[in-house]
């Protein structure tokens, strides 16, 4: 009864064609641009109703299918390697019932009326790698690229602080060989604060954790990697030389034993049911976990059951995701306002609808900037769709235009400031338009807010409505007038109760003892972050040295660059900015500094020399990790020396420790001692 395609409606034909193109054009922004257009969830509604569309007239399937790539081809830029075993893909389910359906068949296919043992794990929202280790040393990473050719980002991977690159032996043989795989990620904290210090530095922020992680992966210099905050959990294993395991969690056991991480959540050898009550646990728990999850990967344990089941193009027929419903809706956009920052930046805010999203009412969301808007064809009337992820600012995803009436208009970034009538200026490679005048209202409102805000001086009960009238009734210029406020001033204003105003006094003057990172954070110096605050703090005993800092003296420090380092220098050398900082200093601020950190670190006052080729090591590295524990690297052999680390083809360097009487020791030694 094979169906030839012509006897197939064309409407259908069509249909198939327009998923297969969006498909291929989804994948190539999401794997090859790292840039996707449109959510996860999304994207599987499409890939579904092409699937289903295939199912049901099999003479549709083209070699070429999105159906039956994992996903694009890497970039020639790094080194392509093939997977041993193919980084396969999974399933979706959505509902309890493709969970029971998913049971039902593999029991079928296993031709067993026995129930199934589970292992039910959170489905990590990043980004999947394979590391190779032989001999227990970590030789090679890649990413999943296609699922059968990846980029070799060994060097990247090294940097990320929770992957071991010695494999322990605890208990266990370690294998001659084995790859391991997992999901690298980055917390929803960390990747807040690299997004304020990418801001800060005028560099576009990240969409997102998962985003931020797949970024930082694709760097060719791992030295920017490894300033990602980026961590990993384990979930799996490709092939593994001599080790003969028949269960997914004594696996997971054994990699956790190898001191490879593994999530905490995961749950071991569980029945349908107790899959089904783990899967509402964790979507319970998912908003208070300080990573991004988007579901359960649920996988039959016994791994005899699972080399029975094999696997079909695309995804195991022995594991699958049961993913959260996404956090998007759609609404409609009714105006756009500018908002303008504290650092003059005029950003375009869409006011929306009021759309609940996953439980929260969203009526906000950021454009980003003029490009962003131009980019997604966003008019203002369009109906959106809106997506919130973890506490990142709502965004809208995309534009819904089959919706449109005609009615909707364009919209134009204003020339003049909204605030305050100035010209605003967008300078030449700035993605932003900006308002340079720093007594505008607008940008001393933030400015304050800022100085209020957590991170800051934290000033409970001073928000956003307060602010903005204390400025409009110009009780309040600059930051340092809030410690100037009394009682009386404040019960005269509208809606002001004695309480409240008594509250916020007191409130005030709590904040008045402050650590100096968020005292120099607070100050709201353009590209100035908490990160760049505390590199800061950790250079300087007090402020008058920090003031009196050149643009040169700052730029040595480690982590601050050219562009902070100016305009530190800048900010400081203003009369109007230091005649402020010492208004506040008047008001009878205390700044408190760290404790000096005791050096005790292993190799302090140890002196040590390198010679020769150690096997794993380059020189640099050795080098880099004797001196951050605390050790000096010398380039000769003298009295003084402590150590030779000496590798293969070792010259005179070694002798003359012989003659000395100096400690050689291998690189074996040198990690044992770094460890200890
Ligand atoms: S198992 C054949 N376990 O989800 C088994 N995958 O859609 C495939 N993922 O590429 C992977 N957490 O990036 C597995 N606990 C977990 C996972 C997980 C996240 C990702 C992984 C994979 C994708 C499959």
């Amino acid at each position: 009864m094979k169906e030839n395609v012509d006897s197939i409606d064309s409407k259908i034909i069509e249909r198939a064609n327009a998923l297969r193109q969006a498909l291929h054009h989804h994948n190539y922004r999401y794997y090859v641009l790292d840039d996707p257009e449109v959510s996860d969830a999304e994207y599987d509604r499409l890939m579904r109703e092409l699937m289903g569309l295939e199912s049901e007239y099999p003479e549709l399937k083209t070699p070429d299918s999105p159906t039956v790539k994992v996903g694009a081809p890497p970039l020639n830029r790094f080194e392509s390697v093939a997977h041993s075993v193919p980084m396969l893909s999974l399933d979706n389910a959505f509902a309890d019932g493709d969970i029971l359906e998913f049971d039902r068949r593999a029991r079928k296919n296993l031709g067993t009326e026995d129930k199934l043992l589970y292992t039910a794990e959170p489905k990590m929202d990043g980004v999947a790698v394979e590391l190779v280790y032989e001999g227990g040393r970590l030789v090679m990473a890649s990413t999943r690229g296609d699922g059968f050719t990846g980029e070799v980002i060994t060097e990247n991977i090294r940097t990320i602080r929770s992957v071991p690159l010695v494999l322990k032996g605890d208990g266990h043989p370690v294998p001659e060989r084995v790859e391991v795989r997992g999901e690298v990620f980055m917390e929803i904290e960390r990747f807040k604060a690299l997004n304020t210090a990418r801001v800060d530095r005028g560099e576009q922020p990240f969409a997102n954790p998962r985003n931020a992680a797949a970024g930082s992966l694709r760097q060719l210099d791992s030295a920017i990697t490894a300033k990602r905050p980026l961590d990993i959990f384990f979930y799996g294993v490709g092939n593994m030389a001599g080790v003969e395991i028949d269960s997914h969690w004594e696996t997971l056991c054994l990699l956790k034993d190898l001191g490879l991480k593994i999530n905490p959540l995961i749950r071991p050898k569980i029945e349908l049911p107790q899959v089904l009550e783990y899967y509402r646990e964790i979507a319970e728990i998912r908003h208070r976990l300080p990573y991004e999850i988007d579901g359960a990967v649920i996988k039959i344990d016994s791994i005899p059951f699972q080399r029975q089941l094999g696997a079909k193009s695309r995804s195991p027929r022995w594991a699958i995701a049961y993913k959260f419903a996404s956090i998007q809706e759609t609404t409609r956009i009714e105006r756009i306002e500018v908002q303008v920052g504290r650092t003059g930046a005029l950003t375009p805010v869409a006011h929306l609808q009021p759309v609940s999203v996953g439980g929260v009412t969203v009526s906000r969301a950021t454009l980003h900037n003029e490009d962003e808007i131009e980019k997604k064809d966003i008019r203002v009337g369009d109906q959106v769709l809106v997506q919130r992820a973890g506490d990142v600012i709502p965004e809208v995803v995309k534009v819904i235009p089959s919706t449109r009436t005609g009615k909707e208009t364009t919209f134009e970034m204003p020339n003049d400031c909204p605030a305050c009538g100035m010209q605003v200026v967008r300078a030449p490679g700035e993605a932003l338009r900006r308002c340079n005048n720093a007594a505008c209202p607008a940008q001393r409102k933030a400015r304050i807010r800022h100085f209020a805000s957590k991170g800051a001086f934290d000033i409970d009960g001073l928000g956003t409505k307060l602010v903005d009238k204390l400025v409009e009734k110009e009780l309040v210029h600059s930051y340092a007038d809030l410690f100037y406020l009394d009682v009386t001033t404040l019960e005269a204003m509208e809606r002001m109760g004695s309480k409240s105003a008594k509250n916020l006094i007191e409130a005030i003057g709590k904040s008045k003892k402050v650590p100096f990172r968020r005292f120099i954070y607070a100050l709201g110096i353009r590209h100035v972050g908490e990160n760049s605050a505390r590199l800061l703090e950790e250079n300087y005993r007090d402020l008058a040295g920090l003031m009196a800092a050149s643009g040169a003296e700052l730029e040595a420090i480690e982590g601050i660059g050219p562009e902070i380092a100016q305009s530190i220098a800048h900010f400081f050398g203003k009369e109007k900015n230091r005649e402020t900082i010492r208004r506040i200093l008047e008001s009878g601020l205390e700044i408190t500094f760290p404790e000096p950190k005791a050096e005790k670190k292993s190799f302090a006052g140890k002196t040590f020399v390198l010679t020769g080729t150690l096997p794993t090591l380059k020189r640099a590295e050795a080098k880099a990790m004797i001196e951050a524990a605390g050790g000096k690297v010398s380039g000769s052999v003298s009295r003084k020396t402590d150590y030779l680390v000496a590798g293969e083809s070792a010259g005179s360097k070694l002798d003359k420790a012989k003659e000395l009487r100096v400690e050689i020791i291998d690189e074996v030694r040198l990690k044992e001692l770094l460890q200890s």
